[in-house]
């Protein structure tokens, strides 16, 4: 199977670029955040504020958590609700950023992109794809981009959606979530030692897909 690895911060434009290789290279794609998301909104249904380790626990002991296709678009499903509708808020990026950093909950994630790997010629994203889920990844990218770039287009995202959001509290979050991500002890966010870095601040869309399927395809052919 060839397996295509994308890391990056929180707004550095890993989906749309795993969307625009996808099109071209007819590859599935396998969002690893909506997995985070899936087992936060699970936990966010207790009602409890703050992260309780038992809790949680006891819930990742019992789910079953299961990535499903309808036509193209990827949904989640715990046990068997789908959450898909309810991933993209504040509350449930900040309760996933916050849950991805226990062991346990990795444990339960990393069974499905692994198995996801072996299984599909796949384009991944998330944040430990490369250094962790596959070491071994045909090829790996690390997106970047200026925070105040990135909270932009989070900002942007959200107006559009007719979310009333405040860019400074956007910004914020951001950063308490970049912090997080690449803080924490197990599989921090990090560029993979043999990953491609791109600063796509003045990168369109387009350029970028392009310049990323150009070293996919010259790796393939190799
Ligand atoms: O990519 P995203 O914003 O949907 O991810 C939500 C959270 O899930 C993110 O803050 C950290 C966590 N995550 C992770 O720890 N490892 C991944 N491979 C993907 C996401």
């Amino acid at each position: 199977m060839i397996n295509i690895a994308i890391d990056g911060f929180m707004g550095s434009g890993k989906s749309t670029l795993a969307k625009g290789l996808s099109k071209k290279l007819n590859f599935k794609v396998l969002d690893t955040g909506a997995i985070f998301r899936a087992i936060a909104c699970a936990y966010d249904k207790k009602g409890q504020d703050e992260v309780d380790e038992d809790l949680l626990k006891s819930i990742i002991d019992k789910i079953v958590v299961k990535v499903v296709f309808i036509g193209d678009e990827q949904h989640v499903f715990v046990d068997d609700e789908d959450y898909t509708s309810e991933l993209r808020s504040e509350k449930i990026s900040s309760l996933a950023s916050k849950i991805s950093a226990k062991s346990f909950v990795r444990e339960k994630y990393l069974d499905i992109a692994r198995d996801f790997a072996k299984n599909n010629d796949c384009i991944m994203e998330g944040r430990d794809i490369g250094t962790v889920v596959m070491p071994n990844a045909d090829v790996k990218f690390f997106l970047t981009a200026g925070e105040s770039q990135r909270a932009k287009r989070r900002f942007d995202e959200l107006v559009n959606k007719g979310v009333a959001v405040d860019f400074d509290n956007v910004l914020k979050d951001l950063k308490e979530r970049d912090y997080r991500d690449s803080h924490r002890d197990i599989a921090p966010l990090k560029p993979a030692e043999d990953a491609i870095t791109i600063d796509n601040a003045d990168m369109t869309l387009e350029e970028t897909v392009d310049y990323c399927y150009d070293i996919i395809i010259n790796k393939i052919n190799k």
